[in-house]
């Protein structure tokens, strides 16, 4: 089956916005009274905004009624939300941009598959919304990853089957998502924990689509 479009996650796959994410949780885990660790921010990766906080109570031992949870959750995103206003283009991850061009060049289709409701801010921001034909993120899904809705909604929007795209992906739930939807992934990341995708890079430095097309022949 030939390739017709490529998927990306945005969040720890086009930009690192996983640092942001962890100074709002901490600040919020710092006004509850307990400490949040970057180790327990590895968790939220790929996670949605509502579970993410679930993780964060868990870790601090502390149980909420759903309408404090939203409150909690509101705050939190409005942190996160000064820190990622503030981004610029310096912040898209090495070796992105090169392959977005070659992507174009080569006729494919993109789409971002993301969970998070800032992820078109974020676009903006780093300047590169003009590289995607659909945009799918947290605002226009209501399963979360690993259920494959996010993946399966921007093949079905761009036009094309899953069997025909190439997902990537950072975050273990995302690359059950994919493969949960039939279609093929690229970890972005270690083997350690994104071993049971397709293939694994560290990143998208000196990689080029051609390696990546390979793995539907
Ligand atoms: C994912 C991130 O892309 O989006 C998660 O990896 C985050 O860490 C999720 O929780 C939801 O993001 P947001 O911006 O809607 O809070
Ligand atoms: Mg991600």
């Amino acid at each position: 089956m030939a390739i017709k479009a490529l998927i990306f996650d945005l969040d720890g796959v086009l930009v690192d916005t996983a640092k942001y994410h962890y100074l709002a949780w901490k600040r919020l885990a710092d006004e509850l009274g307990f400490f949040f660790s970057q180790e327990d921010n590895e968790r939220l990766k790929g996670v949605s905004r509502v579970r993410s906080l679930e993780i964060l109570l868990e870790v601090g031992g502390i149980q909420f009624e759903d309408d404090v949870k939203t409150k909690l959750a509101d705050k939190k995103n409005g942190w996160y939300v000064d820190y990622i206003m503030k981004m610029t283009p310096d912040e898209i991850l090495p070796g992105v941009i090169p392959l977005l061009e070659e992507t174009r060049k080569k006729g494919l289709k993109t789409a971002i598959g993301s969970a998070s409701k800032n992820a078109k801010t974020i676009l903006e921001k780093i300047d590169i919304l003009k590289y995607f034909d659909v945009i799918i993120d947290g605002n226009k899904v209501s399963k979360a990853k690993p259920d494959p809705e996010v993946f399966l909604l921007a093949a079905s929007e761009i036009g094309v089957k899953p069997n025909e795209c190439i997902v990537f992906e950072d975050a273990e739930a995302g690359v059950d998502a994919a493969l949960n939807g039939k279609m093929l992934v690229v970890g972005i990341g270690s083997e350690k924990n994104l071993g049971h995708a397709n293939i694994v890079v560290p990143g998208f430095q000196n990689v080029s689509i051609d390696s990546f097309l390979k793995l539907a022949e």
